[in-house]
């Protein structure tokens, strides 16, 4: 089956804003993550049977430090301090991806911030 995409800016964003200043994302902008520990990013994401799926998120990272995040479904965290490394510069997208176990119907997936610095810019994720 083809992947979905589930573009951040459309998701639910708790410490993080829509921007556009940077070049080479999809839709219409990403997440600017607040540089704080607990800055999340949540997908509505529907599965139509449990199972295991690739979760692919697109991100970039114009500094030299990793910024790691966690990844929860339904509240359960299923990957810790996944690391998103650094890009070339903002203006450069990297992909990583991580099987995470999903549930029939909506799943609740969030990619949350594990360090003061918060996360990557996030562009979307596919699934
Ligand atoms: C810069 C950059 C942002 C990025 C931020 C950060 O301000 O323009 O896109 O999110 O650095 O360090 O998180
Ligand atoms: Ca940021």
């Amino acid at each position: 089956r083809a992947a979905t995409d589930y573009q951040a800016e459309d998701a639910v964003i708790s410490q993080g804003t829509v921007a556009t200043n940077h070049t080479g994302y999809t839709g219409t902008g990403f997440v600017d993550y607040t540089n704080v520990k607990g800055s999340y990013v949540e997908f509505s994401v529907s599965a139509s049977a449990a199972g295991t799926s690739a979760l692919t998120l697109r991100f970039a990272n114009g500094t030299s430090t990793d910024r790691p995040m966690d990844l929860s479904v339904n509240g359960t965290v299923v990957a810790s301090a996944v690391s998103f490394p650094a890009t070339a510069d903002w203006n450069t997208w990297a992909t990583r991806t991580v099987d995470v176990p999903l549930t029939a119907g909506t799943n609740k997936i969030r990619a949350t911030a594990t360090t003061a610095d918060g996360g990557p810019n996030l562009d979307r994720v596919s699934v």
